[in-house]
């Protein structure tokens, strides 16, 4: 458990909202752990529709805390990634009920690669995706580099996944992974507006209807182990160490 992430069941939904403010969201083992066992957890309980992932608003998240990232790189090892995120990467690849996310503002990392877990993803004109690991000496992860082109096409995943450029939100929505863009601030609300609509739907024809919808379950399992013993190879390259030092001391000298 973590006071740095929120969880809420409305009638409709359970709504994970990551809350760490003075990091900008950046995602530690824990807060990783306490979201994926809110989401494990929704899976029994036939009264929670949907899954709303929110940042709050001004921020979804600057992904996974770089500080971890840091001392992962210092361990001595082979692990693949650390568990946590792991953890909470297998969880969304298990979800059966349907994940709406509400993105105000940055999603870094992680923040990004979670939204093709997504079904249904609302954005507000200050939101801006990125997926930054090509900078930090990384690979893709969250099976992103199976979903991303299967949602965008190969040439706007490349552009973002190899060669790390930021999309808007209006692009975000062109490239297909995000389904409407609102007013700052009101991302959350338009959420729950959505959870509602599905939920006033037959859960069943709901749930079988999103399982033909999304790739096999197990092509993505594998892509996320696959993913994560390389993620975990990068983690203690000269590349990534370089970077997170130039990251912390480019803080330090602010
Ligand atoms: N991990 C750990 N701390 C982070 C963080 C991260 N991913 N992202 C931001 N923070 C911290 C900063 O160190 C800073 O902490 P401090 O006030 O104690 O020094 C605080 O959050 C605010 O960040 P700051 O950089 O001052 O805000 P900004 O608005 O100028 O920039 C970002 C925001 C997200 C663009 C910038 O912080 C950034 O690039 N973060 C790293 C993102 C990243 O590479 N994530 C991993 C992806 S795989």
């Amino acid at each position: 458990m973590t006071d740095h992430v929120i969880v809420t069941d409305d009638t409709a939904a359970r709504i994970i909202t990551m809350r760490r403010p003075d990091k900008k969201n950046a995602l530690t083992q824990s807060m990783y752990i306490t979201m994926a066992e809110a989401i494990t957890s929704a899976q029994t309980n036939p009264a929670i529709r949907s899954i709303v992932i929110s940042g709050g608003s001004g921020v979804f998240t600057a992904g996974n805390d770089l500080e971890d990232f840091a001392r992962a790189n210092a361990a001595g090892s082979d692990d693949a990634r650390p568990m946590a995120a792991t953890q909470f990467l297998k969880a969304l690849a298990h979800n059966e009920k349907p994940l709406i996310g509400a993105v105000d503002g940055i999603a870094v990392g992680v923040g990004t690669t979670m939204l093709f877990h997504c079904d249904y993803v609302l954005a507000s004109t200050t939101a801006t995706f990125s997926t930054p690991f090509i900078h930090l000496g990384l690979v893709p992860e969250a099976a992103s580099s199976l979903l991303a082109p299967r949602t965008m096409g190969l040439q706007r995943a490349f552009a973002m996944l190899v060669m790390g450029r930021t999309v808007n939100a209006d692009e975000a929505r062109e490239a297909g992974f995000v389904n409407a863009v609102v007013a700052p601030g009101h991302t959350e609300v338009e959420a729950l507006k959505v959870a509602r609509e599905i939920g006033a739907l037959p859960p069943g024809a709901v749930a079988l209807t999103r399982k033909l919808l999304r790739p096999a379950r197990g092509d993505v399992l594998r892509r996320i182990d696959e993913e994560s013993q390389l993620f975990g190879e990068r983690l203690k390259s000269d590349e990534a160490r370089n970077a997170f030092a130039a990251f912390f001391a480019r803080k330090k000298k602010a």
